[in-house]
């Protein structure tokens, strides 16, 4: 008898194609385009490299609760995120954001701070889909817990800034803002709700309520009719506390040093409640401007502790990969992975100097980092013999000394930290991150070359 190579089926039922597609707001990515994406997270994994940052994995889905931290009042928590109950009761969220679990984490972990932590992993959020919004995305993002400094703020916003201009993009503008403290933010929150209420009393329900539940929310809402009201309203930059005010005044000065251009965006108030301090977005010019956002973050001083973590500030960022590959493709761009070497700033400027060369030491991680060098310093006020030894325990192979003498001749002291014996070498500020690199994968110490 002939083989038969069919079973037959009888009677099936018509097959509904659109079970078999990838929900809507969803898309599979296949080669050649995830070629795109591997060249995209290896980019920025060897950045985050660079600026001290390890990888951080965390579940794709949390407690209910972890991501109710986030803020009630937010469209994320209340409208958009993915929640059920498992088999086993439980009320359980897919991850509509990167900060909630990695805090939850660091909470449950405590390890040593500062933690400096980056994560590549899908988000969900129950949206609209449009091009550049999804209801699965993807965010490479970056998080530091236990530095309650604003010299680390500009390192996190530098570390974003020069992704997007090692991608090549070059239409993009970072805009900035400061949430202010618990201590500045109840009393202009107050403030605010009443200008709204008394103000747009003319303009319904839903904008009576949405002001009711959280007036900073309404601030950078897009509905026309209340942009007059919303434009006139009182500015948190304007109440800010001493702290916090000084605290954002050194972000603003970092940042010009270090030649980051900013826009100052007093009602950029950013999705989550999360936030206090430093806040930023970045935003392509090259795409529509409902979905321009390619990236955006901020400091979040309160998050740990609502955790029942010990109080700890945090600072980080998400960006968000398709919209960025987007914007790459409106800008006609695509760029290679940079080199590394692996440097310890030590700052030995003494007495009253020592601020002076802490920024000074800010500006040499930053242009070694520029030039694809993984660089390392301290913070605060660290003697010389404790950044010695953190320069050791952090495993760098090189430690730049910047000293007063040096830096009146523009240069610094190198020592090989895997050489026998203490060889130092002076080399010209200029061409140091070029010198670095032709050595970079030698074998043999210094030794006075
Ligand atoms: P976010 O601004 O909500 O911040 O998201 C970060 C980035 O993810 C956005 O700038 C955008 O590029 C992208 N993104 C967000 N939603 C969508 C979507 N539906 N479709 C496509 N792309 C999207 C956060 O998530 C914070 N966790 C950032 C942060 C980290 N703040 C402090 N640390």
């Amino acid at each position: 008898m002939a083989p038969r190579y069919h079973a037959a089926v009888p009677e099936q039922a018509p097959v509904d194609q659109s079970r078999f597609r990838a929900p809507v707001g969803t898309h599979d990515v296949l080669p050649p385009e995830s070629d795109r994406w591997m060249a995209f997270v290896a980019m920025f994994a060897e950045r985050a490299a660079s600026y001290g940052f390890g990888l951080v994995l965390t579940p794709i889905f949390e407690h209910l609760e972890v991501f109710q931290r986030v803020g009630e009042s937010t469209d994320v928590v209340r409208k958009e995120m993915y929640d059920f109950e498992d088999k086993g009761g439980r009320r359980i969220a897919l991850r509509p954001e990167g900060t909630a679990p990695v805090v939850r984490a660091f909470v449950q972990h405590h390890p040593p701070v500062p933690w400096k932590v980056w994560y590549v992993a899908p988000h969900f959020r129950y949206e609209r889909p449009q091009k550049g919004r999804y209801r699965q995305h993807w965010q490479v993002g970056a998080e530091v817990l236990g530095v309650d400094d604003p010299e680390i703020d500009v390192e996190v916003i530098a570390l974003a800034h020069g992704f997007y201009r090692a991608l090549g993009l070059e239409h993009v503008n970072l805009v900035i803002n400061s949430m202010g403290d618990e201590h500045s933010r109840p009393a202009y929150v107050a403030l605010l709700r009443e200008y709204l209420l008394d103000h747009g009393a003319q303009l319904g329900d839903t904008y009576r309520e949405r002001v009711e539940a959280n007036p900073l929310r309404v601030l950078d809402s897009k509905v026309d009719d209340w942009q007059d009201v919303i434009e006139r309203a009182p500015q948190l930059t304007a109440h800010l506390s001493d702290e916090s005010r000084e605290s954002f005044e050194i972000v603003q000065r970092r940042l010009d040093e270090l030649g980051i251009r900013y826009e100052l965006a007093p009602r950029l108030v950013r999705g989550f409640d999360y936030y206090t301090g430093t806040t930023f977005e970045f935003q392509s010019t090259a795409l529509d401007a409902a979905q321009n956002a390619i990236g955006g973050g901020g400091r979040y001083g309160k998050l740990a502790e609502e955790m029942g973590g010990t109080p700890t500030s945090g600072i980080g960022f998400g960006i968000g990969v398709e919209r960025v590959l987007i914007a790459c493709e409106a800008e006609g761009v695509s760029s290679p992975v940079s080199a590394r070497a692996d440097v310890f700033v030590v700052n030995a400027f003494r007495g009253d100097a020592a601020s002076e060369g802490s920024a000074e030491a800010g500006r040499l991680v930053y242009e070694l980092r520029e030039n694809g060098v993984r660089a390392e310093r301290t913070y605060g006020d660290r003697s010389v013999k404790a950044q010695f030894k953190a320069a050791d325990k952090s495993g760098a192979r090189w430690t730049v000394v910047l000293g007063q003498d040096e830096a009146s001749r523009n240069a610094v002291t190198v020592q090989d930290l895997r050489a026998e014996g203490n060889d130092r070498l002076e080399v010209g500020r200029e061409g140091l991150a070029e010198w670095l690199e032709m050595r970079r994968d030698e074998e043999r110490p210094i030794k006075g070359t």
